[in-house]
């Protein structure tokens, strides 16, 4: 989705009381892919969180005992945020800024995170531009890890809505209502784990992909 598209329709959509950090919802979303952040972060690793909303999971990688920063290109969520850590008193930062052109010094970070399917809001040529940030604000011995659904399992092959669909893109047009606030354009992108491979493989060296469900992978990616 276009970033502008994108932080206007997640400025409208806010922060929903379930998806709030810590919440019945974003525990059982982080559990999904506890182990594989376990096994990655160490001790006051430096993690740089890709489209973090409200910071759920960047909360919970500090919990995991790293660094948390956190970006996303729309306000309302990043001030949410800022203000969820003051709350809890925690140190994980949060930056509005859009992920295509990151302000953040040269291999700063351990782990770049892409997590919660947050793949389908970029187009094939900005998962380019992405994946080259990423690369650069790692260090040598850093990974990059993707979290995503492969599109064609989840929907088994069938999609309600393909009339929506731009062979030519790869979007999704939709319409979404947000109760009480109006109906925005929502343009998700169709991703399989294929094309993001293919992509991936452009900027690192070494991919490794774990299947954690039935339609659910863990991409770790290596310079
Ligand atoms: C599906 S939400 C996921 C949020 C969070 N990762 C989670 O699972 O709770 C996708 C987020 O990506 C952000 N986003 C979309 N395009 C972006 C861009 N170009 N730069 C930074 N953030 C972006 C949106 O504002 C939104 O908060």
């Amino acid at each position: 989705m276009k970033t502008e598209i994108a932080a206007d329709f997640y400025n409208n959509a806010g922060v929903l009381k379930e998806d709030a950090p810590f919440s019945e919802r974003s525990t059982m979303l982080i559990n999904r892919i506890r182990s594989y952040c376990e096994e990655l972060i160490f001790t006051n690793a430096k993690i740089l969180e890709i489209g973090c909303g409200n910071g759920r999971y960047s909360f919970a990688f500090e919990k995991m005992g790293a660094i948390s920063t956190g970006i996303d290109c729309a306000d309302t969520v990043i001030e949410y945020a800022r203000d969820f850590a003051k709350q809890i008193n925690s140190t994980s930062t949060f930056i509005m800024g859009d992920a295509l052109d990151m302000p953040f010094m040269d291999k700063a970070f351990d782990i770049v995170f892409l997590v919660g399917n947050t793949i389908v809001e970029f187009s094939y040529d900005d998962i380019d531009k992405l994946c080259e940030q990423s690369r650069r604000v790692l260090k040598q011995t850093g990974v990059f890890c993707v979290a995503m659904n492969d599109m064609f399992i989840h929907w088994n092959g069938k999609h309600h809505d393909i009339n929506n669909y731009s062979y030519e893109s790869g979007q999704i047009l939709s319409n979404y209502t947000i109760p009480g606030q109006g109906t925005y354009p929502y343009h998700a992108h169709f991703w399989t784990v294929a094309m993001a491979k293919c992509i991936f493989k452009r900027h690192f060296r070494q991919i490794d992909i774990k299947q954690t469900d039935e339609k659910r992978f863990w991409i770790e990616c290596r310079l």
